[in-house]
């Protein structure tokens, strides 16, 4: 026996296309097919690849021209994009650390291009210098203007901080660090680090100097994946190990 509400449905669905008819409406029956190409707006693939395409095009005007056809060879770092695009709230922060030349800034960007080509429900990103995000964040003429741009970087939902550790550091470029990294450590934000410094060195400068023990001890609970670049300088011809 038919369920009783879908026959009561039914029969007043048949009841409005007799009103429609004789009023000259014909109830014309949407084409509605189950094709699973991708061509089909119906299809689950073809949102996934709709919103990719969006994204991509966001990851494109985020990224300078020497980095466009980024893409992450390391599996970590493939790792850490695909769990970013699962849960944004559980990927933490990914830390690459190692010499000038040995693709970490191309692996960053490749990591936001592997997320983005997965068809994110949103993506907005900022990729930022740590050098030029100190020139950003000196208290300007402009009233708020430095606290505005503190505040997207703290906000957006991917950052990319270039070259942490190479600007000269104070008690501000703590301060400015501490705040930055306090704000998305407790919106649990994704973000990716890339540094000269490594990440500890007990006969050495590392990050921990850098950035100051409260930064430190928060990158540690954030960061989820530590990936240390060795090999040649790339810009030097050199091939990575
Ligand atoms: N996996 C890679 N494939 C091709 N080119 C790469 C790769 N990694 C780095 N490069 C190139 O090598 C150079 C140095 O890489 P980069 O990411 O800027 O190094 P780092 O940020 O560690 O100083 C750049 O020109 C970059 O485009
Ligand atoms: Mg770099």
């Amino acid at each position: 026996m038919a369920h009783p509400q879908r026959a009561g449905s039914a029969a007043s669905l048949r009841a409005m296309e007799r009103i429609l008819a004789a009023r000259g409406l014909p109830v014309v029956p949407e084409d509605i097919t189950d094709d699973p190409s991708d061509t089909n707006p119906g299809d689950r693939q073809w949102h996934i690849r709709a919103r990719a395409d969006y994204a991509l095009s966001r990851w494109s005007a985020a990224t300078p021209p020497r980095y466009r056809d980024a893409e992450a060879t390391l599996p970590e770092v493939m790792a850490w994009a695909d769990r970013a695009l699962a849960d944004n709230a559980a990927a933490g922060a990914l830390l690459l650390t190692g010499q000038t030349g040995t693709g970490k800034t191309h692996e960053a960007y490749g990591a936001l291009r592997k997320v983005a080509a997965g068809g994110p429900d949103r993506f907005e990103v900022i990729t930022v210098n740590s050098a030029d995000m100190y020139g950003r964040l000196r208290p300007s003429q402009i009233m708020g203007a430095a606290e505005r741009e503190l505040r997207r970087l703290s906000e957006v939902q991917y950052l990319l901080l270039d070259d942490l550790g190479t600007a000269k550091t104070s008690e501000w470029t703590e301060e400015v660090t501490y705040r930055l990294v306090n704000a998305r450590y407790n919106r649990c934000l994704p973000t990716i680090i890339t540094s000269n410094l490594p990440a500890r060195d007990e006969h050495g400068p590392d990050l921990s100097d850098f950035v100051g023990a409260r930064v430190a001890s928060r990158l540690a609970e954030m960061v989820t994946s530590l990936v240390p670049m060795i090999g040649a300088d790339r810009r030097r011809g050199g091939r990575a190990a």
